[in-house]
């Protein structure tokens, strides 16, 4: 019988289990490995909470000299009237020059990685490239180009391998889909 687990209020079940997480995390590696070899100590960037376990086994796959550090995007109510304002948290590294790959858990309006790409830029870096876990294509409403999307998948809502409803089930090792 097909597992359900609970996650608050609602019912998950799998849909994309471990290993084929693990193929998909290869083959982006692959593909990174193959555009960034010649380049000099590039950066990954986490993007917290959301991408700690996408993060730790795509590095384990990559296989030239590189740098590892985590950002958080908070979320704060400004003044209260004019709505929420996002910040960028603990970029602690001088990226001037260098080579940036953002890693991201999952890409759906683009909202959150268009103001991360916008943070980033500021600070003058060579190049700034995008690895995400999951893409929604049909929900994608920007233009920046999402450069390495190990899976893309259509507007379901997904938790497990990082990703949460309400921030419950992130240590999940397979890829759950909400149920009625
Ligand atoms: P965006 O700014 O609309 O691209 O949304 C990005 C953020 O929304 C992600 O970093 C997640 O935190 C959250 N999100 C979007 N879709 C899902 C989902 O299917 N499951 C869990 N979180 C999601
Ligand atoms: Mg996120």
């Amino acid at each position: 019988m097909e597992k359900v687990i609970k996650l608050h209020d609602r019912n998950f079940k799998v849909m994309i289990p471990a290993d084929k997480i693990e193929v998909a995390v290869s083959a982006v590696a692959d593909k990174i490995n193959a555009d960034y070899r010649e380049k000099k100590n590039p950066i990954f960037i986490g993007v917290l909470n959301g991408s700690f376990m996408f993060m730790s086994d795509l590095l384990k796959k990559i296989d030239f000299c590189c740098e590892i550090s985590f950002v958080k995007l908070a979320s704060y109510c400004g003044t209260c009237s004019s709505g929420e304002v996002t910040n960028l948290i603990g970029l602690n590294r001088d990226i001037e020059g260098r080579d940036v790959i953002i890693v991201e858990d999952i890409v759906d309006t683009g909202a959150s990685i268009e103001h991360m790409v916008a943070e980033l830029q500021r600070h003058n870096p060579a190049s700034v490239r995008i690895c995400t876990l999951f893409f929604k294509p049909n929900a994608y409403k920007r233009s920046i180009p999402i450069d390495y999307p190990a899976m893309e998948i259509g507007n379901e809502f997904i938790v497990g391998y990082g990703l949460d409803y309400d921030q419950l089930g992130r240590n999940l090792k397979d890829v759950y889909v909400v149920t009625e």
